[in-house]
C-alpha cells in the first residue's frame, strides 16, 4: 500500500473541499484533496448559482476571483412573483448589498485550475474508502488506479457531500440528526434562451411554486415544484414550458420564450442537519453536515462559510499553537447553520403549496407575500437573509 503523509486530508472536491484547500494553501497550510468523480463531471455538474456577497469576498479575496468579477452577474434585488403581479425587493435599497449569480461548477473550475497550477495535491477518480483513528492519529484509505492508498494526516477535513462516507464514520449514537422531508421537489432545466428577466423571478402560484433564474446572458435555469417522487420521463419540453408560463404568467402579459433545454432533472426537498459537526480530529463541512431546502440559495454559501471557520482554526493551530478555535467550530458553524435553515425553511413554505391546502391556505400564502412585498421591515427581514448574513471579524455572523 502506498502511503503518505499530509497536515489536512480534504475528503471531496465539491466548493467546501476546494475553498478550504485554497485558503490554507495561501497560508502555509499542506492539504491533500480526494475527489472520487473525473475532473470532467465536477466541472460539469450543474448545482447552485447564487453567491452572497460574502462568498464573493472570499473567493476575490483568495485570488481566485478573477472570472467571477468578469463573468458573474451582480444583481441588487429579486422579484416576488404571486397574483399575477411582480414585487420588487430592492436588496440594494434595503441592506446596500447585492448577489451574484455565477455557476457553481465554475467556482468549482476557477479552484481547481488555481490549485493545479501551484502544484498542490488534487486527485481525481480517488474514492476515500475508510477512516481509521480519527481521534488521535487519522488516516485515510483511498483507491487510486485500482490501488489502495493510505494518508496519515493531523487532521481530516469531512467535505464529501451528503452521500460521502465522512459522516457515516462517525460514531452514530453520538451524532443528532434533525431531518425534514418535503413533500415535493424541484424539476430543473438548463435551456439556451436569454433569460426573460435580468434578477431572478420566485413566483407563488396555485398549481404550484416556479423560479427563473440565470446563467449567462444567453442561458436560464428555471424551476418547477414537482411531487417529490415525479417521473422526468413524464414531462416533455412543451409540458414544462407550457406548465413555467402558466406559473410565471402576470396580468401584463410578461413573456417567457423557449429554447432547447439543455439539461434537466429532478431533486428531492430536504433540509438535514447533523449535530455536532466535529468529532476528535474529524471536521465535517458543507453538504455532509447539513442541506437545506434551495429555496433560499444558501447550500453553497453556508459550505464556504464552514471553510471560513475551520480556516480560521487551523491558522489559530498552527501558527499560534492554539486549538481553541477548533474546539468552537461546530458551534460557530451550527448558528449560521440553523439561522439558514429557518429562512429556508420559511421561503419555501411562503413559496410552495403543501398537499392538500384548502382555499384557506391559498389566502394564507398571499397574504404572507403580499405582507412581505409591502412592509419595509418584512422585506429588509428577507433581504439581509437573502444576501448572507454577516461576518464579524471572528467568523461569526
Ligand atoms: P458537494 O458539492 O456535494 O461536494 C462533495 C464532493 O465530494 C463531490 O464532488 C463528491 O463527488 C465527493 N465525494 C463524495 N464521496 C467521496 C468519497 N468517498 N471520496 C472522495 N470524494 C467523495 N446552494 C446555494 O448556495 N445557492 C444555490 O442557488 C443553490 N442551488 C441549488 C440547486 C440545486 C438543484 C441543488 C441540487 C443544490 C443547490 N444548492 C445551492 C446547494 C449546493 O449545490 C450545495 O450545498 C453544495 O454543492 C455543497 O458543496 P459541498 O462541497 O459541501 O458538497
Ligand atoms: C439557481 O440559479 O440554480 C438557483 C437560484 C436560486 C435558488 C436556487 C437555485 O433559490
Amino acid at each position: 500500500m502506498a502511503k503518505m503523509k499530509t497536515q489536512i486530508g480534504i475528503v471531496g472536491a465539491g466548493p467546501a473541499g476546494l475553498t478550504l484547500a485554497h485558503l490554507l494553501h495561501l497560508e502555509g497550510i499542506e492539504s491533500v484533496v480526494l475527489e472520487r468523480q473525473s475532473r470532467e463531471y465536477v466541472e460539469t455538474r450543474v448545482r447552485a448559482g447564487v453567491l452572497e456577497q460574502g462568498t464573493v469576498d472570499v473567493l476575490c479575496g483568495s485570488g481566485v476571483g478573477e472570472r467571477l468579477k468578469r463573468e458573474g452577474l451582480e444583481h441588487g434585488g429579486v422579484e416576488l412573483r404571486f397574483g399575477g403581479k411582480g414585487h420588487r425587493i430592492d436588496f440594494q435599497e434595503l441592506v446596500g448589498k447585492s448577489i451574484t449569480v455565477y455557476a457553481q461548477q465554475e467556482v468549482v473550475k476557477d479552484l481547481i485550475a488555481a490549485r493545479l497550477a501551484y502544484g498542490a495535491p488534487l486527485y481525481f477518480e480517488a474514492e476515500a474508502t475508510g477512516l481509521k483513528d480519527y481521534d488521535r492519529d487519522p488516516k485515510i484509505y483511498f483507491q487510486l488506479g485500482g490501488e489502495c492508498h493510505e494518508i496519515s494526516c493531523d487532521f481530516i477535513a469531512g467535505c464529501d457531500g451528503f452521500h460521502g462516507i465522512c459522516r457515516p464514520a462517525l460514531p452514530g449514537e453520538q451524532l443528532e440528526i434533525h431531518e425534514r422531508h418535503y413533500p415535493f421537489g424541484w424539476l430543473g432545466i438548463l435551456a439556451r434562451v436569454p433569460p426573460a428577466s435580468h434578477e431572478l423571478i420566485y413566483s407563488y402560484h396555485e398549481r404550484g411554486f416556479a423560479l427563473l433564474s440565470m446563467r449567462s446572458p444567453e442561458v436560464s435555469r428555471l424551476y418547477l415544484q414537482c411531487a417529490a417522487d415525479e417521473d422526468l420521463n413524464h414531462w416533455s419540453d412543451d409540458r414544462i414550458w407550457g406548465e413555467l408560463r402558466t406559473r410565471m404568467a402576470t396580468r401584463d402579459g410578461f413573456v417567457l420564450r423557449d429554447g432547447p433545454i439543455l439539461q434537466k432533472g429532478i431533486t428531492p426537498m430536504r433540509a438535514f442537519v447533523a449535530s455536532p459537526m466535529q468529532f476528535g480530529k474529524l471536521f465535517l463541512l458543507g453538504d455532509a453536515a447539513h442541506i437545506v431546502p434551495p429555496t433560499g440559495a444558501k447550500g453553497l454559501n453556508l459550505a464556504v462559510a464552514d471553510v471560513r471557520v475551520l480556516a480560521q482554526g487551523f491558522v489559530e493551530f498552527y501558527k499560534r499553537a492554539s486549538s481553541r478555535a477548533l474546539a468552537r467550530f461546530s458551534d460557530r458553524c451550527l448558528e449560521r447553520v440553523w439561522k439558514c435553515q429557518r429562512f429556508s425553511g420559511w421561503m419555501t413554505s411562503m413559496l410552495h403549496r403543501f398537499p392538500q391546502e384548502d382555499a384557506f391556505a391559498h389566502h394564507l400564502h398571499l397574504a404572507e407575500l403580499d405582507y412581505v412585498t409591502c412592509s419595509r421591515a418584512a422585506s429588509t427581514t428577507l433581504a439581509e437573509n437573502y444576501v448572507g448574513l454577516p461576518f464579524d471579524s471572528r467568523g461569526r455572523f
